[in-house]
């Protein structure tokens, strides 16, 4: 049973996707920790309602983005945290806190990258007048929404669709590809190779 550390800003309905995955007693990970960097989001809630340990670790309260990232890591270890899960986190992490956790932190992302990468992913697809969007898992690289990718889901734009209807679709795909990213991770099936990732059967 791998031991998981997610991160959120907000809302948390990835975390919740996980949280309903692993009630399954077959399922190879358990968040151990849930660290937001803002106070009283929903995610936080989700997490306490479950009994899982919670922290806010606001960046406004500490000096530099060093610091700030050196106290999550703290507590990541703290918990013996093997992967970590960006579930709506909203900062960047910096290359020094990534080589902390080598190959082990995994981010998702609301568009079919490398397309659209950054804020506001399905609004970009729209405003692009592209006719397929979609979501996407990855590994996280010192880029922005850069690294080697997991797994994809495409989602049709439809004819009438406005970013809260597109996001809504999105978003009941991401929960899929992310609990099958995290399942495939704890099951130690997938290797990384340069930015391929291969799934092992
Ligand atoms: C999701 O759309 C995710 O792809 C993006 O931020 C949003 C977080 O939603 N990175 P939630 O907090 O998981 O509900």
């Amino acid at each position: 049973m791998k031991k998981i550390g997610v991160l959120i800003s907000g809302r948390g309905s990835n975390l919740q996707s996980i949280l309903d995955a692993q009630k399954e007693p077959r399922f190879p990970g358990k968040v151990v920790v849930v660290i937001s960097n803002k106070q009283g989001v929903q995610g936080l809630e989700r997490a306490k309602k479950v009994d899982i340990a919670t922290h806010v670790v606001d960046n406004k309260e500490y000096e530099s983005r060093t610091a700030h990232e050196d106290a999550i890591a703290q507590l990541l270890f703290q918990y013996e945290v093997e992967l970590v899960v960006l579930a709506g986190y909203m900062r960047l992490l910096s290359p020094l806190f990534l080589k902390k956790f080598p190959d082990c932190v995994i981010n998702i992302h609301p568009s079919l990258l490398p397309a659209f990468p950054g804020m506001c992913g399905q609004r970009q697809a729209l405003e692009y007048g592209v006719r397929i969007s979609g979501c996407t898992t990855h590994f996280v690289d010192e880029g922005e929404d850069t690294g080697p990718i997991i797994l994809q889901k495409a989602v049709p734009i439809l004819q009438d669709d406005d970013e809260s209807s597109l996001t809504e679709r999105i978003l009941a795909e991401e929960h899929k590809i992310m609990v099958e990213s995290v399942r495939l991770w704890c099951e130690g099936k997938l290797r990384l190779e340069g930015r391929h990732v291969h799934i092992l059967e």
